[in-house]
């Protein structure tokens, strides 16, 4: 039986991507002061209607529980959060810094860089209306790249403000209630046909073209130059972009999206403020903002670039048993090297020795340990280091308080 479409089996090989991925993001997290925290997979399904936004709702993998409840696994993390950060803000002093890895789940059309599940790096600040706070999340995710080894050729942080846009869009008479229309195909743009997006406009206005042109202005003024201005030298990773809306419904204020330079790939990551959705979801008035960059695209780029680490077994060495009447002390002294924190395989049925030598090679290990009845004899075992050849005696006391292969 295959695994459902758009959900991934993780074997090792791509196991070890994912952590490598996660690893960095809990990294450059950390060195930015951001705390770690998690919520439940399943949610009321009310959480998400309340204001994720129409496209996300309909993307939702619902269901009625055994107790008659209405619930969803969760699509994003910032409605948990908010609700979360809401039940308890008082114990926390702000601004809240706060980081999450969750799985997410959207029923989506499953395609290159969008798939039914993956992994998003959110980080969110609850609690400063300052732009600085704005800079911060901008500045942590462009370090989250480019400690992956990505650089300003490789991706584009796009930043836009959604104040402009309706500043803009009342001055056309587009009221508030039609505003999201505009939004939803602005945030198309580039995805679907432009007369499917003329035509979603004419439906508000008259002055479309007028309205696209805005859309493609590259003009920076008030609090987005403010933003791009405090980024001092990360501003090269920075493009004024009014094209980015966000399709999600809650973002008020700055949004951005980073991008692959040459656009081939889908969104890497987006976010920016939901100053309203704290109260909304739990009656708590706080500003918030945050982004979400996931694991797939990232991959995709990553791979195309060579960034990927190798794939390979985190094996210390390999314990070939040369002569099977030395099975129990080579047991014990594997288990003493373990219990010393040395990552050891061995052949767990007796096997030839030549056999043996070939599953260390393959085993990624740098060395292989030899447990023969002539070094055994004197209380030592053969040390080869698989790559070169070499090869020392040791005495097996000496290697369990300090294995660093070859001396
Ligand atoms: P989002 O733009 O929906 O934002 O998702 C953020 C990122 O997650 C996307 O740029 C993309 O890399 C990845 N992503 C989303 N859906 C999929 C999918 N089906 N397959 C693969 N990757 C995907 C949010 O979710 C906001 N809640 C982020 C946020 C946090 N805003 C404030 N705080």
């Amino acid at each position: 039986m295959n695994s459902l479409p758009g959900f991934r089996d993780f074997y090792p090989e791509t196991l070890a991507v994912r952590r490598f991925i996660l690893g960095k993001w809990r990294e450059t997290a950390r060195r930015y002061g951001f705390r770690e925290y998690d919520g439940p997979p399943l949610e009321p399904l009310e959480l998400y209607t309340l204001k994720s936004g129409e496209e996300i709702v309909g993307q939702l993998y619902n269901f009625t529980d055994k107790g008659d409840r209405a619930v969803a696994l969760r699509p994003e993390m910032t409605p948990t959060l908010a609700r979360m950060v809401g039940a308890h803000h008082r114990d926390y002093k702000k601004p809240i810094k706060w980081f999450a890895i969750p799985q997410l789940f959207r029923y989506e059309r499953q395609q290159r860089g969008r798939l039914r599940e993956h992994f998003q790096f959110n980080a969110d600040i609850i609690g400063e209306t300052d732009v600085a706070a704005d800079t911060e999340l901008i500045g942590l995710a462009i370090d989250t790249l480019r400690s992956f080894g990505l650089t300003e050729k490789d991706f584009v942080v796009r930043v836009s403000d959604r104040r402009a846009w309706q500043r803009y869009l009342a001055t056309l008479d587009i009221a508030e209630a039609q505003q999201g229309v505009v939004f939803q195909a602005i945030d198309r743009l580039g995805r679907e046909p432009l007369e499917k997006t003329r035509e979603k406009l004419a439906a508000v206005t008259s002055k479309v073209e007028e309205l696209l042109a805005f859309a493609n202005q590259k003009t920076t003024k008030d609090e987005l130059k403010q933003a791009l201005d405090k980024l001092g030298g990360l501003s090269a990773f920075c493009d004024v972009d009014f094209k980015i809306v966000r399709g999600l419904a809650y973002y008020p204020g700055i949004v951005w999206e980073i991008h692959d330079r040459k656009g081939e790939l889908r969104a890497i990551a987006g976010g920016g403020r939901y100053d309203n959705l704290l109260k909304l979801v739990s009656g708590v008035d706080m500003p918030a903002l945050g982004f979400g960059m996931g694991d797939v695209v990232l991959t995709e780029l990553l791979k195309e670039r060579g960034l990927l680490p190798k794939p390979g077994r985190e094996l210390d060495c390999y314990v070939v048993i040369a002569d099977e009447s030395l099975r129990a002390p080579a047991l014990k002294l594997i288990h003493d090297l373990r219990d010393a924190g040395v990552s050891i395989d061995y052949s767990l049925t007796p096997e030839k020795v030549g056999k043996q030598f070939q599953a260390a090679s393959a085993s990624g290990a740098p060395f292989a340990l030899v447990v023969g009845p002539e070094e055994w004899a004197t209380g030592e075992v053969k040390v080869k280091d698989l790559a070169t050849g070499e090869e020392k005696r040791l005495k097996a006391e000496e290697m369990i308080h300090g294995f660093h292969g070859l001396p």
